[in-house]
């Protein structure tokens, strides 16, 4: 750790002085008075924009760290106003493409023309202020610089001080404008339940490609981040990449746009579909974080500048700083048949082979029989657990492991006693069909007292349980978006009201046990952004834990989240797909992000058990250059039927490699692994698990690693290795 913390300090400083020396005496955001032009230098990238003309804010240039402001233009120029290269245009004058701002006021007049009026700079931040030609409506703009990663946070508070509400119909965090050219591609994470995180990527074409969520929560259909780089480069390590995540848990929408002369645009903020926000007089609405960054180096450096960012900046601490535990869960071991006895079985296993923490899964409290009963009922199962939790956890406790519990508390199953006592607490229309979903209806979250009960319930058993980690679920969508209890113009505020209250719980809670580490789960990887990840300790990936398919899943969300937060699972076979995989290959797939084991241990032979304890013995001496460290991909699970990563600790004192074979085709032996990261003149002993590295030196230098690479002898199906590097000189 202190290594770590060491370098870290040691890679600030040299950003610092790099920066330091290119721009010696110059603010790192400043105003340029005689141009008007804002320049925001955020470590190695620039990000400059200005007022123009038409006094409008429009964008000038983001890219690659510029050094010399006179190279800048004398003043912007735009052909005519309201044209699109602006930083945050409302719908008015001749704008056709994506607004930021769409309101209705209460005559009718529906145009929003912001022009400039103040700006405010303290230390890293920019606020500006615009303000609406006719009315006082006023839009600020936040910017907040992150040197250390070249990450630029934008979001806006929208105002009204009119002196009668308004309908905010769109209201987008943020419009990053690109350099103006042909030959843009799109990379965005798609998918569904049990197979979230598939990457896409497309050319961007002339019109608009929708990434968006109209499911109440992030959605495993689409998830908030993209990249887009250029000149169809397919080196992982080289070339420009403009990428993005923005922060909301709610419906989201990200336009990325492209007009005919070739300007490309990336929208976004709340969706607009079905979203009427009405602003009383006097108040205001801040739209969520969108959070965006550029680097040269090509995908693989887009991707370990988001991970840095989120553990550094992100993730709560002191939890970030720390590795994360081997967790055992008993969903798949047990289903809802959760008691004492067996929870306690399962938690001497799970000591025995070396898990830290012992979560018990769904099925604990209430009726909760199946899936049909009981959710909403947050008392524990009497007949279940006749003493309450209390003597499983003090269990778990001499076992030498923490206690974590599942809970799922924005749902009701119809069929429990919250329900008949409060049916109108549950998301819907008066008269109209609740349309269920896995048995069970969604809490109007956005109604204050239902919000509040949550909390409650949630302290006291925090308060009650010496409880370490809840795993907090969410297993359906919003249908019937309904809250007739309020004004029918105020009932769409629900679509942004109800994620403000979940993450209202969350934050409360979190400050009021300041120890508790949460999981965000929704069925599998339904609600990971950067927003509910700066409430969170870590993600459930996906439901399906098939190590196969798990590969093109980890993947996927690797290129927008940090291994640190993704949970993996090593569970039985055969699993989805009936595809049976040998032990070692899921221990090794799921060793490439944060392991659990969530398998039914009863069934586990004594060899079984003996290789989970050496894995999971390997896991830890390596895990804390997966979670934090420097993830490279050296070879795709999506491009071939082998796959590589490798994950270099921050400091570089080690360097650990995965590699798997689906299938080997007679005759076809691998290419070399040339490895990446390391220091040429560096010298590393290598340490195996098992006999598949073809070169049996102990001790090779980082220049014949990366140059020559490392042979691999895997062969038949599903084969795996992995080996490790400790740096040994300098
Ligand atoms: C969801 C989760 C699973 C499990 C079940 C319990 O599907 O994703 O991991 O917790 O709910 O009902």
């Amino acid at each position: 750790m202190a290594t770590y913390a060491v370098k870290k300090w040691v890679y600030s400083l040299t950003i610092f002085v790099t920066t330091a020396t290119v721009a010696l005496g110059q603010q790192p955001i400043r105003y340029l008075e005689a141009k008007k032009l804002f320049v925001l230098d955020i470590g190695k990238v620039s990000y400059v924009f200005g007022i123009n003309q038409h006094n409008e804010l429009q964008h000038h240039y983001w890219g690659g760290r510029l050094w010399r402001d006179e190279d800048l233009p004398a003043t912007l120029v735009s052909d005519a106003p309201g044209l699109d290269r602006q930083e945050y245009p409302g719908w008015g004058e001749s704008l056709f493409s994506e607004p930021s701002l769409k309101v209705s006021f209460p005559d009718g007049n529906r145009a929003v023309v912001l022009h400039y009026v103040s700006h405010a700079i303290a230390g890293d931040t920019l606020t500006i202020t615009l303000k609406d030609i006719l009315s006082p409506l006023y839009a600020h703009l936040h910017y907040k610089i992150f040197p250390e990663t070249g990450i630029l946070r934008r979001d806006v508070t929208i105002e009204n001080r009119t002196d009668t509400p308004v309908v905010i119909e769109s209201a987008q965090s943020a419009a990053w404008s690109l350099p103006r050219g042909p030959g843009y591609r799109l990379r965005y994470l798609s998918g569904r339940w049990a197979g979230e995180w598939q990457l896409h990527e497309e050319p961007v074409q002339t019109g608009t490609q929708v990434l968006e969520s109209r499911r109440g929560i992030t959605s495993h259909q689409m998830n908030p981040w993209f990249a887009l780089d250029r000149d169809d480069n397919r080196d992982q390590e080289k070339g420009d990449v403009w990428f993005g995540a923005l922060g909301w848990s709610g419906n989201w929408k990200i336009s990325v746009e492209q007009t005919p002369d070739l300007q490309v645009r990336v929208t976004g903020g709340y969706n607009t579909f079905d979203f009427a926000y009405r602003l009383p007089a006097k108040q205001s609405l801040t739209t969520p974080p969108f959070y965006a960054g550029y680097t040269e180096g090509g995908m693989g450096e887009a991707s370990r500048i988001l991970h840095r960012f989120e553990r550094t900046e992100i993730l709560p601490k002191p939890g970030a700083d720390k590795v994360r535990q081997v967790l055992y869960n008993s969903w798949e071991a047990t289903q809802f048949n959760v008691e004492e006895a067996g929870q306690e079985a399962l938690a001497d296993k799970a000591a025995s082979i070396g898990a830290e923490r012992f979560v018990m899964d769904d099925g604990w409290f209430g009726k909760r029989n199946n899936d049909h009963t009981g959710l909403g009922d947050w008392y524990v199962n009497p007949a279940k657990f006749p003493h309450g939790l209390k003597p499983l956890i003090d269990h778990v406790h001499r076992l030498g492991m923490d206690f974590g519990l599942w809970v799922e508390p924005e749902m009701v199953n119809p069929d429990s006693d919250l329900y008949r006592q409060h049916p109108d607490w549950a998301m819907h229309y008066d008269g109209r069909p609740r349309t269920e979903s896995r048995n069970q209806l969604v809490l109007n979250m956005a109604r204050d007292d239902v919000k509040e009960y949550t909390y409650q319930w949630l302290d006291q058993l925090v308060k009650n349980n010496d409880i370490a980690f809840l795993k907090w679920d969410n297993n359906r969508y919003f249908t019937e978006p309904g809250w007739p209890e309020v004004p029918a113009e105020n009932q769409r505020m629900l679509w942004v009201k109800y994620t403000q209250n979940v993450y209202e719980i969350l934050d409360r809670l979190r400050a009021r046990y300041p120890k508790l580490e949460i999981e965000t789960c929704a069925s599998g990887g339904g609600r990971v952004d950067l927003s509910i990840l700066r409430r969170v300790d870590q993600a459930w990936t996906s439901d399906n834990t098939e190590a196969l398919d798990r590969l093109t899943i980890q993947d996927g969300f690797s290129y927008a989240y940090t291994p640190h937060v993704m949970m993996d699972w090593v569970t039985d076979v055969p699993n989805f797909n009936g595809r049976s995989v040998p032990l070692k290959f899921r221990f090794l797939v799921a060793m490439q992000g944060s392991l659990g084991i969530g398998a039914d241990l009863n069934k586990w032979q004594d060899q079984d058990l003996t290789l989970a304890k050496e894995m999971i013995a390997y896991y830890k001496q390596v895990r804390n250059a997966v979670q934090n460290g420097l993830l490279y991909r050296l070879a795709s699970p999506r491009q071939a039927d082998w796959s590589a990563t490798e994950y270099v600790a921050e400091d570089g004192s080690q360097a650990v490699v995965y590699s798997f074979l689906h299938s080997q085709h007679f005759g076809r032996s691998l290419p070399l692994l040339r490895l990446l990261g390391l220091e040429e003149r560096g010298l590393y002993r290598i340490h195996r698990i098992d006999a598949k590295v073809a070169d049996k030196s102990e001790v090779v230098s980082g220049a014949y690693l990366m140059h020559e690479g490392v042979g691999l002898s895997l062969e038949g199906d599903y084969d795996s290795t992995s080996f490790f590097l400790e740096r040994i000189q300098p």
